[in-house]
């Protein structure tokens, strides 16, 4: 079977969940389109690189991305750093002919998110992948509603209204981190969660073509975590910790209009106490609506306009064998599927692209339009004013 050697900057939260998918992915799906092996994991940090390496079982590690770019070893590279060093390291690698897998949001900048969709498009000539890692469209449920779509069995879609409410920054004792940095991170909860919802409105509605919106920050100082790992309000670093301004939004709220002619709202914030990784979408069409939340991610809700008034409303569909990726987790309805699962299947789609020489469905070309729609949200926000998007 061909084997691909992984090459993995930035061992955190996300360097974690590509190694899950990356091992699970064989498990799951076999045979599988190819043999992921991990050759080197890059952190900036010394001992979070030799300690993942160590814990993920890769044969090298080290803490400049460059040695995985001009290592002519590496086929694939997983870019999993913050935000504001994805276009550096993505494009590098384009360059050298390397496969790059790329967390959301796709940059920092839309300039760099332009940059990066450039070197994606000349790399495709050459047969290199790109791929974002908007992996909540692959979510079964959610492949299950655009099927509805595509079939028409919704009609015609009026209405899309997608929320994703967190909770993990609502103690303004909870660290500024790179997330709460500009500079980083390009945006706040527009484009750590936002950009996800966005991206899930547009898979199923198509583009959007206007927004008008509001932003707010809340929170406009919080204690500073210098480096490393985002702690993701897990340690809270207390009152005499050194506080510095926050430089992002914590709360979007928008209107949208679809090119389609479809209309709709999303919002999204990280300071919603009860709410944890709170997804949700719901599509109205002229033949029925479907539901789906986040947090019973095997699930989807689906009512008919053809059904009877007496019984009309909304009835559980359990995702499994018979939905899409079901053959390849688990063989029984109701024993479901959670994040790991859903990043592995990921990983599946993008090892397959790679075999298959097909561009996936979140190619950077997709993740920079994702970044057009969040400068029009936040062009809005400024101007008060409905904003395009740019094509
Ligand atoms: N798809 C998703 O659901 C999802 C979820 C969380 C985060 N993300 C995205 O994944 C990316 C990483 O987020 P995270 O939560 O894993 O962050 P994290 O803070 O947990 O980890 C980032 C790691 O990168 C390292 N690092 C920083 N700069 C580096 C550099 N130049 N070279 C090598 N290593 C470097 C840090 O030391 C840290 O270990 C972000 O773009 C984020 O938006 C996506």
């Amino acid at each position: 079977m061909k084997k691909l050697n992984v090459g993995l900057v930035g061992a955190g939260f996300m360097g974690k969940a590509h190694v899950v998918a990356y091992s699970n992915m064989p498990k799951l799906f076999w045979p599988a389109p190819a043999m992921p092996v991990l050759k080197t994991i890059c952190d900036i940090v010394p001992e979070i690189a030799e300690d993942s390496r160590e814990r993920f079982g890769f044969e090298k590690c080290c803490t400049d991305w460059r040695e995985i770019v001009n290592d002519p070893e590496i086929d694939v590279v997983s870019v999993c750093t913050p935000n504001n060093a994805h276009a550096p390291i993505a494009i590098a690698a384009l360059e050298a002919g390397k496969h790059v897998i790329c967390e959301k949001p796709i940059a920092s900048t839309l300039a760099d998110a332009k940059a990066m969709a450039d070197a994606a498009a000349k790399a495709a000539e050459k047969g290199i992948i790109s791929m974002n890692a908007y992996q909540y469209r692959r979510v079964p449920a959610i492949v299950l509603a655009k099927k509805f779509i595509d079939e028409g069995s919704l009609g015609e879609i009026l209405n899309v209204r997608c929320t994703y409410l967190q909770s993990w920054s609502a103690d303004p004792d909870s660290p500024l981190s790179w997330r709460f940095q500009k500079d980083i991170a390009g945006a706040g909860t527009l484009g750590d969660i936002a950009s996800h919802v966005i991206d899930i409105a547009q898979y199923l509605a198509g583009d959007i073509d206007e927004v008008v919106s509001m932003m707010k920050t809340y929170i406009t100082e919080r204690p500073v975590q210098e480096g490393g790992v985002d702690l993701l309000g897990t340690v809270k670093l207390g009152a005499d910790a050194p506080r510095k301004a926050v430089d992002v939004d914590d709360e979007d709220s928008f209107l949208v209009k679809f090119k389609s002619g479809a209309s709709g709202s999303i919002e999204a914030t990280r300071n919603a106490w009860g709410r944890n990784n709170f997804i949700t979408v719901e599509l109205h069409g002229t033949l029925g609506s479907v539901y789906f939340n986040y947090e019973r991610l095997n699930e989807l809700q689906v009512c008919w306009a053809k059904d009877p008034d007496d019984r009309r409303g909304f009835k559980t569909i359990y995702t499994g064998p018979a939905h899409f990726y079901g053959d390849a987790t688990w063989n029984i309805p109701g024993m479901n599927i959670g994040y790991g699962e859903l990043k592995a299947i990921e990983m599946f789609d993008f090892i397959s692209a790679i075999v298959n020489g097909q561009q996936p469905s979140t190619r950077f070309e997709v993740g920079y339009r994702v970044e057009r729609v969040c400068a029009a949200v936040a062009k809005s926000a400024e101007s008060r004013q409905w904003e395009k998007v740019e094509d």
